[in-house]
């Protein structure tokens, strides 16, 4: 999905620059921390929330260390209904470079029909990472169980739905293979534009592939040096984030309009419902931030290292998804590299009864926002399925 032009920008911006510096091997922190607008970051989804129109804004802490932003439709809301298999919460995750505003035009819709809990990611928007005294952790199961417990509670014990879009799909995905979270029964997995981290990681042995995805081997990069070995692969750790360095010397704001750019489609309407809402900004203010640019670049350590050995040895084992399973992705970027269908058909059991469905019109890989009412269709279609209630 993202093209070459991304990387000369990139290489251009940095070699121009002063600001970046190497003293005997010691990385300089990265200093471009722009102002946080939180009347920007304070947003609140709608939803059918009650009286109010807007969803229910909090922030719940988890054990894993983080403070999760979230959004959700109050309980009372479907009283004793709330997280029964009929009015299942549907949980909402978003992927990189972005926040849980990426479900913007779906929540108004979808939440008539049950309660939605939506999300940032750890270390995403307004969550703090998963930190505690002895260090950070940043795989997907950890941030799976953090969601969940937040979800729990919310709500106490109850049925969902895992969905989620790239990142936040990832995340999702680790949770239905899992699907054994205390007092959280899931119903079916819903992801959107993605395909696992081994068959995506293998897609980077044709040339086109590994320079759209630069960044898949780029992030990881996220710690310089001194040499060390994690699961036997070679890798650089502490002194400075290397990755980190480089983006926050360019701009996170500025990289990130870069994956935007590249990562959306050809679809003039698409495009304009994407940047509604001050999406864009939005997105760009919270990459502006240190913290943020730091731990989406882990995020991305994760999967090329835990994430993927586990998702390894869970097919080594023949560990897959057992939940119904549908996936949405964007004809336009993932069906032009992948046979979805196919590769997902490896990652499922026969009992998901695995569901494919491509969004056209040249719309591309920010399906959710370029396509929020197919999306909020596939939603419906799927949790038809599942026989949640109109
Ligand atoms: C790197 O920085 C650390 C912490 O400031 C310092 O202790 C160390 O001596 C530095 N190393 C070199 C090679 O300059
Ligand atoms: C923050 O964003 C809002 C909404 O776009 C804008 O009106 C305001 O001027 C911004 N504040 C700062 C300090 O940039
Ligand atoms: C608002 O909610 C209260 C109960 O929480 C209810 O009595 C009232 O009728 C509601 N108002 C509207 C306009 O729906
Ligand atoms: C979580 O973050 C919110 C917003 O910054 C803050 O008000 C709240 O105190 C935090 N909660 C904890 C337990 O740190
Ligand atoms: C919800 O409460 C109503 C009224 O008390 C009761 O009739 C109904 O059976 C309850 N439904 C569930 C799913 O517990
Ligand atoms: C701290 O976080 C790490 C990584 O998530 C976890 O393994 C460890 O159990 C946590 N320690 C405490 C005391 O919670
Ligand atoms: C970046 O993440 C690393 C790894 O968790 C952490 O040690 C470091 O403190 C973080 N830096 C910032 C500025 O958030
Ligand atoms: C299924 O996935 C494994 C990786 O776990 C891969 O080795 C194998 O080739 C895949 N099979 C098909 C039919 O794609
Ligand atoms: C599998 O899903 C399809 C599409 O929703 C549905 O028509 C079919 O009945 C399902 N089959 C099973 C065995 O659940």
């Amino acid at each position: 999905m993202y093209r070459t032009r991304v990387l000369a920008a990139l290489l251009a911006a940095v070699s121009l620059t002063d600001a970046y510096e190497l003293v005997n091997g010691n990385v300089s922190q990265p200093t471009s921390n722009a102002a946080f607008n939180i009347t920007l970051a304070d947003y609140r989804l709608l939803g059918y929330n009650g009286n109010d129109t807007r969803l229910t804004h909090g922030f719940v802490q988890t054990d894993c260390g983080a403070n999760l932003s979230v959004h959700y439709t109050n309980p009372s809301v479907w009283g004793n209904l709330t997280g029964t298999a009929s009015r299942p919460i549907l949980i909402l995750t978003h992927g990189y470079p972005e926040s849980s505003y990426i479900w913007r035009d779906v929540t108004p819709i979808v939440s008539t029909r049950v309660p939605v809990f939506v999300a940032d990611q750890p270390g995403y928007g307004l969550s703090t990472a998963c930190c505690n005294s002895t260090g950070c952790a940043y795989d997907k199961r950890t941030y799976a169980q953090s969601i969940l417990q937040a979800v729990n509670k919310v709500y106490g014990n109850v049925n969902v739905i895992y969905a989620g879009h790239d990142r936040g799909a990832r995340t999702m995905h680790r949770a239905a293979v899992d699907n054994n979270f205390p007092g959280i029964t899931g119903l079916g997995f819903f992801a959107a534009d993605i395909v696992p981290f081994i068959a995506e990681y293998a897609s980077f042995s044709n040339p086109v592939y590994a320079q759209g995805y630069f960044h898949w081997a780029f992030l990881p990069k996220g710690m310089y040096f001194p040499k060390t070995r994690i699961n036997s692969k070679h890798v650089n750790t502490p002194a400075g984030e290397f990755a980190t360095d480089v983006i926050m010397t360019y701009g996170g704001g500025n990289w990130v309009r870069q994956i935007l750019e590249y990562g959306q489609g050809e679809n003039t309407q698409g495009i304009e419902i994407f940047k509604r809402g001050q999406a864009w900004e939005i997105y760009i203010n919270f990459f502006n931030q240190l913290s943020v640019t730091n731990a989406s670049v882990f995020d991305y350590q994760a999967g090329a290292f835990t994430d993927y050995d586990e998702q390894v040895a869970d097919q080594n084992a023949g560990i897959k998804v057992k939940l119904p399973t549908h996936i949405l992705y964007s004809e336009y970027n993932l069906g032009a590299q992948f046979d979805v269908q196919q590769v997902w058909s490896n990652y499922t059991d026969p009992s998901a009864n695995l569901t494919v469905k491509s969004v056209g019109d040249k719309k591309g890989h920010f399906i959710i926002e370029e396509a929020p009412d197919e999306t909020v269709a596939q939603l419906n279609t799927f949790m038809d399925r599942l026989g949640v209630s109109d």
